[in-house]
């Protein structure tokens, strides 16, 4: 089993409009609600490929939209073990006018109780001993404690599952001191990477080093279009692919659905299982979120992988 684990899973609510007056009232078109957080991403994708009964959801979710956001997990065919808590989930809002670059209104989400994540962890070493592999993914909520991902980590580690982190800033730091098998920052989250200068194959490989010299096990830098680069135990490998026209939001959880699925299946993060995963973040590009499996291995065929050093 895949455990993904969101600690602060949203409603992702979609309008589609001409265009957006600003202080003014809006003609909505089209409205669309769906479970959205980053690890119920990796989920949908890990399930569209793998079989919906073998991936499992699990974070914090509570009021009408916790309820909303299970519901239509439990819809996927997606196993749902979320913590219920008090505080109502966040509502993430993205209107779309023909412009294809969204108006997005993020919410922070409730505060979590120090009660309530005793809860969520007691629930989550239960369900982690049915898991191969543990993803995390996403921002900390409020009221969880700073080291909440090391703690999961341990936790996952503990009873043999292999452990993902797809997270950022402090969060991330702080997991790399529990050893997670895999990391995997996109370029801005990358530790001491100056994104304002388009940053250098040789600044991206310092910062995954340095990610790994603080603890992670291997560590995969995601440079959005320009595909990827990979440092595990046995070297640095560049991952390159040809651009496509889509929706990139989400492309990195389809990438650690990828990563996932190769982790569950005891492949090695070696050329075969890299490409397969660029491949269904290319075709979640393709599919703005949703990925077509097929069109996943056709995509795949196209990557190219070379090394490009060694792990230290
Ligand atoms: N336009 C594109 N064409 C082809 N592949 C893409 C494109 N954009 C992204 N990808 C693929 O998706 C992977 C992940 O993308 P990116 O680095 O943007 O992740 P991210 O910023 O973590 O995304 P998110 O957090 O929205 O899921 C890249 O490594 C690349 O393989
Ligand atoms: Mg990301």
């Amino acid at each position: 089993m895949i455990l993904t684990v969101t600690l602060n899973p949203a409603l992702d609510v979609t309008y589609w409009v001409d265009r957006l007056a600003l202080r003014s009232a809006t003609k909505v078109r089209r409205v669309r609600a769906r479970a959205g957080g980053k690890g119920v991403n990796v989920a949908r994708v890990a399930a569209a490929v793998h079989g919906p009964g073998t991936v499992c959801v699990t974070g914090l979710a509570g009021g009408s939209r916790g309820e909303a956001i299970r519901e239509a997990i439990a819809a996927l065919g997606v196993r749902e073990e979320f913590e219920v808590i008090a505080g109502e989930s966040r509502q993430t809002i993205a209107i779309v006018e023909e412009n294809p670059q969204p108006t997005e209104l993020r919410e922070p989400g409730p505060t979590v109780t120090p009660r309530e994540w005793d809860g969520f962890t007691r629930r989550f070493r239960v369900l982690a001993k049915e898991a191969s592999v543990v993803v995390l993914s996403g921002s900390l909520p409020p009221g969880t404690p700073p080291d909440a991902y090391a703690t999961l980590v341990r936790a996952a580690h503990e009873v043999r599952s292999s452990v993902i982190v797809d997270t950022s800033g402090p969060a991330l730091w702080d997991a790399c001191t529990a050893a997670p098998d895999i990391v995997k920052p996109n370029e801005a989250e990358l530790p001491g990477v100056d994104t304002v200068v388009m940053s250098s194959q040789e600044s991206v490989l310092a910062a995954a080093r340095l990610l790994r010299d603080h603890g992670a096990g291997a560590v995969i830098a995601s440079l959005g279009r320009a595909g990827s680069v990979a440092v595990t135990a046995d070297g640095a490998l560049r991952v390159s692919h040809p651009r496509v026209d889509g929706n990139p939001v989400g492309a990195g959880d389809a990438l650690v659905a990828g990563l996932a699925l190769a982790l569950a299946s005891g492949q090695p993060l070696g050329p075969a299982a890299l490409a397969r995963a660029s491949g269904l973040a290319m075709a979640s590009v393709a599919g703005s979120g949703e990925v077509d499996p097929a069109e996943a291995e056709r995509l795949a065929d196209m990557v190219r992988t070379r090394w490009i050093g060694d792990g230290q």
